[in-house]
């Protein structure tokens, strides 16, 4: 039987105009490494085949040469311009992969990622559809109106908050994606996940495996602090 393979898309072609710095979040440096760096080493060293770095223009050669090479990712087969927002950046590197069973997708303002999370989406993704990471809300979520006036307020006990690592077949989530890109309200959508792009499109299950709290994406400053810490407690340095 021929080995399964898996593929990796790691997201960092975003400007994080939410955290308002001259450089986009990614490559703030933390404990002398960009942000990054800690998702992309943490693929490296799971049981992934390929990693697939999405990226700016004007970013491209920074990664190769500070992140890619400087600290030997071998797993990096190919480095992919993004696009304006994250759905086309997904795109991007989906078109990149050349031949894989499966493909994860992280975003690369997720440092705090471990490896044992990634194998064991990995493992879960081959029994299943697609999966993602999540955790339980902590907080009431309120559904609002246009005046910020609460519309709705959904049941706590079934509200989840969606992580990544996302994983799906890797030809089922490229159909999906072309099939979004080929819809007439393409222009209007706001996706911010691909779990939301395979629910509409495959119309699969997607099962959730519970992630951890400490799995944040950075998107404003006071994430870094919370970073730092973890990264300086876990030894990641
Ligand atoms: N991302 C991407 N291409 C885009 C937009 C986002 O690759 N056009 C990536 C980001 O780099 C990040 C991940 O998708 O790793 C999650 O997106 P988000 O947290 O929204 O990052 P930004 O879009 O950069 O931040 P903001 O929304 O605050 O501008
Ligand atoms: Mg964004």
């Amino acid at each position: 039987m021929e080995r399964i393979k898996s593929a990796a898309i790691i997201l960092a072609a975003g400007k994080g105009s939410r955290m308002e710095t001259d450089i986009p979040k990614q490559f703030i440096v933390i404990h002398n490494k960009p942000v990054l760096y800690y998702a992309l080493k943490a693929f490296e060293e799971s049981n992934i085949d390929e990693i697939i770095l999405v990226t700016s223009e004007e970013t491209k050669k920074y990664c190769s040469d500070n992140i890619v090479k400087k600290y030997g990712l071998k797993k990096v087969s190919c480095i992919v311009e993004g696009g304006s927002e994250r759905f086309h950046s997904v795109l991007n590197g989906l078109k990149a992969i050349d031949q894989s069973d499966y493909v994860l997708i992280h975003d690369g303002a997720r440092p705090l990622i471990d490896i044992e999370m990634i194998n064991e989406v990995i493992e879960y993704v081959q029994n299943s559809g697609g999966c993602i990471v999540a955790t339980p809300v902590k907080e009431t979520i309120k559904k609002i109106d246009n005046n910020h006036y609460i519309e709705e307020t959904p049941k706590r006990s079934s509200l989840w908050a969606a992580q990544t690592p996302q994983a799906f077949r890797y030809d089922e989530l490229l159909e999906a994606y072309i099939n979004m890109s080929k819809d007439k309200e393409f222009g209007s959508m706001e996706i911010t996940d691909d779990a939301s792009v395979y629910e509409k499109y495959i119309r699969k299950p997607v099962k959730i495996i519970e992630g951890s709290y400490g799995n944040i994406k950075i998107t404003t400053p006071e994430d870094l602090i919370f970073a730092e810490k973890v990264i300086e407690l876990l030894k990641k340095i």
